[in-house]
């Protein structure tokens, strides 16, 4: 299995080095202004495993979710059409910063390690940390908790960086959300640290009973889209389409599609 999706992923890569190689008409990186005629291509980079802001539908199609729709929105705004990667979350940065994407949505935290390489957009949602556990677990109620205890995080996340400052802990970093809450059930770790809405959006949908989430918020956290800082006017763009849409009320129809109420 794991040989397979290596095969794959080679392949995938040969062919996305094979495009890029071709410099084919549509795949250009973005830039403001450009011929007219058909919408310019946006391409936009995203960890899809990461529900409700990216996944793909039952079928494996279609990129779904807040992030996704909002991305759309973005770029119809600005004459784009948004043609979705789906990347590993540690890799998003560097295929931005070798000029293989223009733009990621991923519910990427706004950070001072990542503002070093990459221009934000404007936060566009508010995020933090909390901790799921199996509820049979009474020893963990807060982080601090988590000391000499396993932890699963995904990769590259800002789970990884703030579970990594508890003493003694032991975190298990793997690909996915999705790996971290498959760890939690089949008991190779004690906790899940993962960004809030995700791990209530897993509690509420997966349909697994055993685990909760607790109160504690550890962080507060804002997502930003990210872009090539070599892209400044890219970025003026996008602020410019955001605030449109939180004039025109299409923010809050996709915030209230995921989210079921307005923004606070
Ligand atoms: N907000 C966290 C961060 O920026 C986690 C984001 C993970 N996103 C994803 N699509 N897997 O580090």
């Amino acid at each position: 299995m794991k040989k397979l999706m290596l095969i794959c992923m080679a392949a995938l890569l040969s062919l996305t080095v094979l495009a890029a190689g071709c410099g084919g008409g549509d795949k250009k990186p973005a830039s403001s202004g450009g011929s007219g005629g058909s919408a310019k291509v946006l391409r936009v980079g995203t960890n899809a495993d990461f529900a409700p802001f990216e996944f793909q539908d039952v079928n494996g199609k279609e990129y779904e979710g807040f992030d996704m729709d909002l991305i759309r929105a973005v770029a119809k705004e600005m004459g784009y059409k948004a043609d979705i990667q789906n990347i590993n979350f540690d890799g998003l940065i560097p295929a931005l910063e070798s000029g293989n994407l223009d733009l990621i949505i991923s519910g990427m935290t706004i950070n001072d390690e990542r503002k070093q390489k990459v221009n934000f957009s404007d936060p566009y949602y508010k995020s933090g940390l909390t901790i799921i556990v199996k509820k049979d677990n009474t020893a963990i109620k807060k982080f601090s908790d988590l000391a000499g205890k396993k932890v699963a995080v995904q990769i590259g996340t800002t789970s990884a960086k703030e579970v990594r400052k508890i003493n003694g802990v032991e975190v298990k970093e793997l690909n996915s959300s999705a790996d971290t809450f498959m760890e939690l059930k089949a008991g190779g770790v004690d906790a899940v640290v993962n960004d809030r809405p995700v791990n209530d959006y897993y509690i509420a949908k997966s349909g697994v009973k055993d685990v909760r989430a607790l109160d504690e918020l550890l962080t507060s956290e804002d997502y930003g889209m990210a872009m090539s800082k070599k892209n400044p006017d890219l970025q003026k763009e996008v602020n410019a389409a955001l605030k449109k849409l939180h004039e025109n009320g299409e923010y809050d129809k996709i915030y209230k599609k995921w989210f079921g109420e307005a923004k606070k």
